[in-house]
């Protein structure tokens, strides 16, 4: 399918859940292109009066937060969240997700974890059988990265570190380096994100395991709202 025909489905699926918050919520607030249609939804239900406030997964969702008008949270004054939107690269048949490819995974799965109820949004061309054609994010620290590389090919771990379009290591929000591991289809997610986190100097993997409670798929002109019955 043609990009604008995704961003088309992007647009849609973010403009129905624009339409699940509710006055006085306070929500979490994903990263991505898909989110940044969200939030020009949301932008404009928040002109007309909607009062929400938001925490933000990246500083690039705080600046498009900042110039719609959407008022922001931390967590010093809040311990939950009401909702969580948030884009995906891939999600499977059990709701499980690869998170990521934006950089923002980290600050992504915080907020997630902190909400009552997640709510992913997606064109038709995230839904797949099993994860893993996406390459995986893991975001690692800088100190000694070098280790972890090493780590990684002793497991058999095809990865490339992510790089800047002016050639450098790409930066996470929080000082760390990112490893785009290339999995092939990831039978057992959850036994994948376990194994990534006992390797020291991994800060967490894009693997977000049962994390999503509603799936939001634009399809063509449609939108389709699925529930995560397993949660
Ligand atoms: C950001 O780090 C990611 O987890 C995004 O949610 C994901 O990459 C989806 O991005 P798009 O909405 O741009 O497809």
């Amino acid at each position: 399918m043609s990009k604008k025909k995704l961003d088309q489905e992007k647009q849609i699926a973010a403009a129905a859940a624009a339409e699940m918050v509710e006055d006085g919520m306070k929500i979490g607030l994903g990263t991505g292109s898909t989110i940044n249609y969200f939030l020009e939804s949301l932008g404009a239900r928040v002109k007309k009066g909607l009062k929400v406030q938001g925490i933000p997964t990246s500083e690039r969702t705080s600046v498009v937060c900042r110039e719609q008008g959407i008022e922001l949270l931390d967590f010093a004054s809040v311990e939950k969240l009401d909702l969580a939107f948030d884009g995906a690269d891939e999600v499977d048949t059990d709701f499980n997700m690869i998170k990521g490819g934006g950089g923002a995974l980290m600050r992504e799965k915080i907020v997630a974890s902190a909400a009552d109820r997640v709510v992913i949004l997606v064109d038709s061309s995230k839904q797949v059988e099993n994860l893993g054609s996406f390459p995986l994010p893991v975001e690692i620290i800088k100190f000694g990265f070098q280790q972890v590389e090493r780590k990684f090919k002793a497991v058999g771990i095809d990865y490339t570190m992510r790089m800047t379009d002016y050639g450098q290591p790409y930066v996470t929000d929080n000082g760390n380096y990112i490893l785009d591991c290339t999995m092939g289809e990831i039978i057992a997610p959850y036994a994948m994100a376990e194994k990534l986190k006992l390797i020291t100097g991994v800060v967490d993997s894009g693997l977000f395991i049962n994390l999503c409670d509603v799936l939001v798929i634009g399809r063509g002109k449609n939108v389709e709202m699925l529930e995560n019955k397993r949660k």
